[in-house]
């Protein structure tokens, strides 16, 4: 594949909620996985995890508690992506003659970032096999449940879930913010300097609704970023990361 296809390939990107059942080979799979892998990685910490979830009923159960997002139970595959540092504690302390720390706030930045970078892998790698993805941080909604559900230890936190299968829909890509209000040259440029282009980037967005669900949304960006800060506080996240061990200092 030539760089212009590659760029074009990410380019074209938009979420598939809606899939086909034809499977996806094991062996693609693996390999989608291995490309997740020769992601970057914070000074070689290799911080993730990936659960695939097979059973049923285990879908059945991710689905609800992601607040009823039925395409994890009808997507071929659907897997949790866990920043994951118990392997590194683990293996430290054979080694190590001192005790070891990994509850610092850098180490789970750090671990999160891996996971991301190895998520956003798979989905290209995925992408350009002529799959579609969607991810789902839904499955942040009852972080305690999917702990027990997948029996995680201290020291694991799943970030998304990942919805993967053949796509039996193509809708239509997503603006995003124009370019100009998100590069700047030499100096951070305020969301007031660029005032008049996210403004008609808001009406986009609104049109896009529109488009979107035959006019039943009609929301702006500005509009859903305010309505997402009212309703997804998710409150409960600092306590639970404690209680797997992060972000203790
Ligand atoms: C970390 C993360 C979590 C997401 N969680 C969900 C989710 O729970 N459910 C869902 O339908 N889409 C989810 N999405 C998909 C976003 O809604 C989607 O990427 C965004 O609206 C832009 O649309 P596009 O991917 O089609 O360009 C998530 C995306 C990311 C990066």
């Amino acid at each position: 594949m030539y760089i212009s296809q590659i760029t074009e390939l990410l380019k074209q990107h938009r979420s598939i909620r809606r899939f086909t059942d034809k499977p996806i080979e094991p062996a693609l799979l693996n390999d989608l996985i291995a490309s997740g892998q020769a992601a970057s990685t914070s000074s070689y910490i290799q911080a993730v995890s990936v659960i695939q979830v097979s059973d049923l009923e285990l879908r059945r159960q991710f689905a609800e508690l992601a607040g009823g997002q039925m395409y994890i139970e009808t997507a071929a595959e659907f897997l949790v992506f866990c920043a994951d540092l118990n392997r590194n504690a683990h293996r430290s302390s054979l080694v190590a003659d001192e005790e070891l720390d990994f509850s610092w706030t850098e180490q789970f930045v750090a671990a999160v970032v891996d996971t991301a970078l190895f998520a956003q892998n798979v989905v290209v790698a995925a992408e350009a096999n002529k799959l579609g993805c969607c991810y789902i941080g839904g499955i942040r909604n009852n972080p305690d449940l999917v702990t027990s559900l997948l029996a995680l230890p201290t020291l694991v936190f799943p970030v998304f879930g990942l919805c993967l299968g053949y796509p039996d829909q193509s809708p239509e890509r997503k603006p995003r913010l124009p370019l100009e209000t998100v590069l700047y040259r030499d100096r951070y440029q305020s969301a007031v300097e660029h005032a008049p282009e996210i403004d008609t980037y808001d009406t986009h967005v609104r049109e896009y609704y529109v488009r979107r669900s035959q006019g039943k949304l009609t929301m702006s960006w500005s509009e859903q970023m305010a309505k997402q800060a009212r309703t997804q506080t998710r409150d409960f996240m600092q306590e639970y990361l404690k209680k797997q061990g992060f972000v203790l200092k």
